[in-house]
């Protein structure tokens, strides 16, 4: 049985910490469902740590439910969010609640996220009423970077910061049932969670926050790229898949891989009769 909404819910009121980790591929999606996190975001983050663009915005919905259907097969007991790509929910509401749908038709995801905050409260509010839960996502919204005019930290200024939590309360009238926080200040974050009643996911947000959401990459050290501050490297997961690769194309190339444990022998008069 998969992680709920209201098990979600639930724990901000008991004062548990959610955890949530991205996962783009059925394999690292295993390992993070076994590992116990509650929630596993297919996020369009893929577009940069997977796929190689300088930001999410290349990224298609047709891309997104490929990915988000490989972790879906890869879990059983985190809820799976599929994260809404650039354009896919501000055109129309129609649009947002066709695209939203998908999601859960297509993949077998449990939620959807998006970014924004009150411009976006009424689309979120029609999603939710079709039955699809919505995580939202405020402070730095990666979708809009080329309008925030880079990876800023969000909410300094007395109008930011009111700006902030008018989202936060917008997004939480609305129905969504958590509400990502990125790159915020740690004493802002505390507050927007005290005065909310759903749970917030802070990433760069500080410690008071209901859960914490990471780029698995990013606390794996799996790639050799920028690594925001936020994140804590757990792993050096690169260094030793380096090591590995330049270990095997060595021994290839000295012929000591493959060994005879590496290979498969034959009945030696068949061979002879082939001779
Ligand atoms: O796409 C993503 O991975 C995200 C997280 C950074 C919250 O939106």
């Amino acid at each position: 049985m998969r992680v709920s909404i209201n098990k979600i819910k639930e724990m901000k009121q008991k004062g548990e910490k959610i955890t949530m980790l991205t996962a783009y591929d059925y394999t690292t999606a295993k390992l993070v469902d076994e590992a116990g996190v509650h929630m596993i975001l297919v996020g369009d983050s893929l577009g940069m740590v997977v796929l190689g663009y300088d930001s999410t915005i290349p990224v298609t919905i047709d891309v997104m439910l490929h990915h988000t259907r490989a972790v879906v097969r890869g879990s059983q007991n985190a809820m799976v969010v599929g994260d809404m790509p650039f354009m896919t929910y501000n055109i129309s509401t129609e649009d947002a609640l066709r695209n939203a749908a998908r999601f859960l038709q297509e993949t077998g995801c449990q939620a959807v996220k998006l970014e924004g905050g009150v411009t976006v409260a009424d689309t979120v509010r029609r999603i939710v009423d079709c039955g699809i839960p919505v995580v939202g996502h405020i402070g730095l919204t990666p979708q809009s970077i080329n309008q925030l005019g880079g990876h800023k930290i969000q909410g300094k200024t007395p109008e930011a910061a009111a700006k902030l939590l008018a989202d936060a309360r917008a997004l939480d009238e609305a129905g969504a049932f958590a509400v990502v926080l990125e790159t915020v200040p740690a004493p802002l974050a505390k507050l927007i969670t005290q005065k909310i009643s759903i749970p917030t996911i802070g990433i760069g947000a500080g410690a008071d926050c209901d859960g914490q959401v990471q780029v698995i990459n990013d606390i794996l050290g799996s790639h050799t790229g920028y690594i925001p501050k936020h994140a804590k490297q757990y792993a050096q997961v690169a260094d030793i898949t380096a090591k590995a690769i330049a270990q095997y194309a060595g021994e290839v190339a000295s012929g000591k891989f493959p060994a005879d444990a590496n290979s498969f022998p034959m009945d030696e008069s068949i061979l002879a009769g082939l001779k």
